[in-house]
């Protein structure tokens, strides 16, 4: 230690006596604990500037030679005078730089314990609510243009706050619509007011105005606010909602926080047309005759094969939760008459597409007595009366054109990133009637002449299961909802009965919509009883847990088919949705099962 300081001291002495400073660039700090000696050379010349206290210096610098043994680099050489010229005035820079953000700081440290005595002083002011005003009704947001031009109360969430000198401009959300709010003077003078943060719980109070011509707010008017009480506080800073799940945060991102994604307008607006739709498909089920029954979600068998089912320990036996209500609405044909259900299934899907989930809302309907054709006419008399019913409700239909248009942005966003190639438009219109029938024979062809391969990329042979990519491009091109229709016997579900003309195929439909592809899967059933013990033994399935089933054939048969609707894709469809994860309250698919 000591030997250190000596030749520290020595060092010094020697810079003294001999005025320059040196400059290494390999070896040399830019610090200001740095003398400048050899020893301890700066790195670069305006380093020597800024840290060296050495009177009418003279600077030496070598060059860098990084690699090079420290016995073969050339000696210092004095700084030539164009670079001196040139360090010395990016130092004056520098100078003038570091004033500069000196001065900043200062001004915001000033502003800072402006703000704090602001803040400091807020606490003090107290708002009381006016007791000569009238009571506040306590309303909802939905009934607020009912409610102009008297005092309300009305609780949410603070969607939006924006501070303006004198004012703050609330949104505030309700879970029934959202309304613009206006705080003034004294109201925005406490320190909640001051301090207030998104997401925020409160109730305000005040009068419900019209707003002026050419002004825009939703509902067409605003509550101006006499007195508040907060709720609950929200975090600002990071833990901000807005920092947590910003608009362009990553997908992952915005799953693991859903609870707070579904605070947001598209979540929002998408869950609200879920609502409309499943209330719509009800009322249609209801005009159409068909009664709704609960089946069970815990089941001993399988209806669309083993490979996506979710297995699980059922008091010691196997057991599996439903992948479709299908059979057990069969069974329900002969007491209560044609029926439908709206029902969770699951599915092990061991794909990750756009349009998988592990978990969906399934809307499925059983017919008796009913031809092939009398199916297709009733699901498509089933889609279009409930899309009319949603579609000419007001609310409901600005939502989907929203939600549209968003889309179109989100599309051109992944067209710049290059994610697509083509840029779609987004936009819903009801379908016109009669849907475009086609059977899968013809869907083969139709590819094969538009040059569509099969996933071996090969041309498409009939028995192909046609892949999710080639049906989409095929519903994409053709844009318009198909029902594709009497699929081969091998690429279907045991249950489905055989075309009496052709009993290579069954008599079977997919309805394929523009963007999303197959949303319905339905079909005629087996009525015959042998028929069906055959379809047992051909897919390797036990007849024994079936038992219920097979009875279907036994005590009294009839002819009856029905179908499936994926209510998130029907909805992904509607709304413009480029996954049916959006769709759906908290999504589950491979890989997540939370939150
Ligand atoms: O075609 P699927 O498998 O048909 C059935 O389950 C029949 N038993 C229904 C019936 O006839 N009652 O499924 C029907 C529909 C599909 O068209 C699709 O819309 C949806 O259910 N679906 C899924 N949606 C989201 N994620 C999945 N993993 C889905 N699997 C099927």
């Amino acid at each position: 230690m000591a030997e250190a300081v000596k030749s520290v001291a020595s060092a010094v002495a020697d810079m003294v006596i001999s005025n320059v400073v040196y400059i290494d660039e390999d070896t040399g700090v830019d610090a200001p604990e740095t003398l400048g000696t050899k020893d301890l050379p700066f790195k670069s010349l305006l380093g020597a500037l800024i840290h060296s206290s050495v009177k009418d210096a003279r600077y030496e610098s070598r060059k860098s030679k990084t690699g090079t043994p420290e016995e073969t680099r050339e000696e210092y050489k004095p700084v030539a005078k164009a670079a001196l010229k040139k360090a010395t005035n990016a130092h004056s820079a520098h100078i003038k730089k570091e004033a500069k953000k000196g001065e900043l700081a200062a001004k915001e440290a000033e502003q800072k314990a402006a703000r704090d005595a602001q803040l400091e002083a807020a606490k003090s002011v107290i708002i009381v609510e006016d007791a000569s005003k009238p009571a506040a009704k306590k309303i909802k947001i939905r009934d607020t243009t009912a409610h102009r031009n008297t005092r309300v109360a009305i609780s949410g969430w603070a969607h939006r706050v924006r501070h303006q000198k004198n004012m703050i401009f609330i949104t505030l959300r309700d879970g029934t619509g959202l309304l613009q709010c206006i705080l003034a003077d004294k109201l925005t003078e406490s320190y909640d007011a001051m301090t207030l943060t998104n997401e925020t719980t409160l109730t305000l109070y005040g009068e419900l105005k019209e707003l002026p011509a050419g002004a825009h707010a939703p509902g067409g008017h605003e509550l101006i606010v006499d007195y508040y009480k907060i709720i609950g506080k929200a975090p600002g800073g990071e833990e901000a909602i807005t920092n947590i799940v910003a608009p362009d945060a990553d997908p992952q991102t915005k799953y693991n926080y859903r609870h707070l994604t579904l605070r947001g307008d598209t979540a929002s607006a998408t869950l609200k047309v879920r609502a409309a739709v499943v209330k719509a498909f009800r009322r249609s089920f209801d005009d159409l005759g068909l009664l709704e029954v609960t089946p069970p979600c815990m089941v001993q068998t399988q209806c669309e094969g083993g490979a996506t089912l979710f297995e699980f320990d059922y008091y010691g036996e196997k057991a599996y939760l439903t992948q479709s209500s299908q059979l057990y609405l069969e069974t329900c044909l002969p007491s209560l008459g044609d029926v439908f259900c709206i029902q969770e299934s699951f599915r092990a899907e061991k794909s990750l597409t756009r349009r998988h989930l592990s978990e969906y809302t399934h809307i499925e309907g059983e017919l008796a007595f009913v031809t092939f054709d009398d199916l297709l006419n009733h699901l498509e008399d089933l889609v279009c009366r409930t899309i009319d019913t949603v579609w000419n409700d007001p609310p409901t239909r600005a939502f989907i054109q929203e939600l549209n248009d968003d889309a179109n942005k989100d599309e051109k966003k992944r067209f710049e990133k290059g994610e697509v190639t083509e840029l779609k438009h987004y936009e819903f219109k009801p379908p016109s009637r009669p849907f475009r029938r086609m059977r899968y024979s013809e869907a083969i062809e139709w590819l094969n002449e538009h040059g569509i391969p099969n996933e071996d990329d090969e041309p498409h042979k009939f028995g192909d299961d046609i892949a999710e990519a080639a049906e989409r491009r095929m519903t994409d091109m053709l844009n318009e909802p198909i029902f594709l229709t009497h699929f081969p016997v091998e690429i279907k579900a045991f249950y489905m009965k055989k075309d009496p003309q052709d009993p290579r195929v069954t008599e079977s439909v997919d309805c394929l919509m523009p963007g999303v592809g197959e949303i319905v899967g339905g079909s005629m059933r087996m009525e015959d009883l042998e028929e069906l013990l055959d379809a047992y033994r051909r897919v390797g399935i036990p007849a024994d847990p079936y038992y219920w089933f097979t009875d279907q054939r036994k005590y009294g048969t009839t002819p009856h088919g029905g179908y499936g609707i994926g209510l998130e894709r029907f909805l992904a469809w509607m709304c413009g949705r480029w996954t049916v994860k959006e769709c759906s309250l908290y999504p589950r698919w491979m890989g997540r099962c939370t939150p």
